[in-house]
């Protein structure tokens, strides 16, 4: 199969790059190469005669119509997206325009090509989504495919837009989708602003550990190569219009995975003091959702699909990763607002 991936020079855009490749797929990488993107991310596959990367932006419909009608892929999975919460708390603009215009431009420039092409069956557009478009929850229950939106950040706001403009162009133009809302992700080539690498990086460099509010906020950690694996699980075998909920089955406090993560440090790169004690309590973030949780029901009933690594397999690998690639994330540290505190409001 070929697939248009839009966002490949991103965290998780890069791990369906790598994976579909090794699994035989042609891959179309579509990026703007953004302050999030890194083309190391990708070079694992980049010289394979199965990989195209096309430096283009999901804002520019000519761009998107060209590539189109070059490369006439047979699916498309669409990750690009602004995704940082904090950064979409200052500039929300920037989120509007690229994951609610820009998943609009993605959803036309797909449907003109696939009328063009006689709306060929097998056709797939795979948008790659969030469970922040759900809201928050309390200390109970789970999201299900069922659950209302109720997104709280403009960053999940827009997520939940591109979600319902998705719906309605299956729904009316008969475009053939599927949609995935996954929890957080985390493994190797997370970007170094985001929770996980942020507390690596900085216990490494005996800085403090910031933790938003009391860190009771609970997440559902996902390793990003099952996600990836589970993305091209749904792109193949899901239900034409049906939306998956992906989750890692792994919920864990901030505060308690920030300490795992410690613990780790403390075995592979002792230092003289615990990790633990540069734990810092910081302002808490306006809109922070208490607790994520992801019934995976659907996805491992009609498909078959679960997690393969649990939190602490993964944050083992991860950390070892991060150890071993200081020549990947040193350079990123200097792009713009990484290591600064972002959407206090
Ligand atoms: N990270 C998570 O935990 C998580 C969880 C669930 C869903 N998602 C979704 O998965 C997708 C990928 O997330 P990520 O964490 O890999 O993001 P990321 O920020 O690491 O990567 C985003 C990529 O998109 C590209 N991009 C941004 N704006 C673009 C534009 N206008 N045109 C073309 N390319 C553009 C960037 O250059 C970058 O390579 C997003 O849609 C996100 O909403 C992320």
């Amino acid at each position: 199969m070929k697939i248009l991936v839009t966002g490949g020079a991103g965290f998780i855009g890069s791990a369906v790059v790598r994976l579909a490749v090794s699994r035989g797929h042609k891959v179309v990488n579509l990026d703007a190469l953004t302050y999030a993107a890194c083309l190391e991310n990708v070079a694992p596959v980049a010289d394979s005669p199965l990989y195209a990367f096309e430096k283009a932006d999901i804002r520019d419909p000519k761009a998107l119509a060209e590539i189109f009608a070059r490369h006439k892929p047979d699916a498309v999975m669409h990750l690009a997206a602004e995704s940082h919460v904090d950064r979409s708390i200052d500039g929300p603009g920037a989120f509007i325009e690229t994951n609610v215009m820009g998943t609009y431009n993605m959803l036309q420039a797909a449907r003109s090509f696939w009328e063009a092409e006689g709306r060929p069956e097998g056709f797939r557009f795979h948008h790659i989504s969030t469970d922040e478009v759900y809201g928050t929850l309390g200390p109970t229950g789970q999201f299900t495919e069922e659950t209302p939106y109720a997104p709280n950040s403009p960053y999940s706001a827009s997520k939940a837009g591109s979600d319902h403009l998705v719906r309605a162009w299956h729904e009316t133009y008969g475009l053939p989708v599927v949609l995935t809302n996954c929890s957080n992700n985390y493994g190797p080539y997370h970007f170094p602003e985001k929770l996980i690498p942020v507390v690596i990086l900085n216990a490494l460099a005996g800085k403090p550990l910031p933790i938003y509010g009391d860190g009771s906020n609970v997440r559902d950690w996902l390793y990003v190569e099952d996600h990836a694996d589970a993305l091209l699980l749904v792109l193949e075998k899901g239900a034409l219009g049906r939306s998956y909920n992906i989750g890692g089955e792994n919920e864990r406090s901030n505060l308690e995975l920030v300490r795992t993560i410690c613990a780790i440090l403390d075995r592979l790169r002792p230092a003289k003091q615990p990790y633990a004690e540069q734990i810092t309590f910081v302002t808490d973030r306006p809109g922070h959702d208490a607790r994520y949780a992801i019934d995976p029901t659907r996805i491992r009933e009609e498909l078959g699909w679960r997690p393969s690594v649990t939190v602490e397999e993964g944050l083992e690998r991860t950390v070892r990763w991060y150890l071993e690639n200081e020549d990947w994330w040193r350079p990123l540290l200097e792009r713009h607002g990484v290591g600064e505190r972002l959407g206090k409001a």
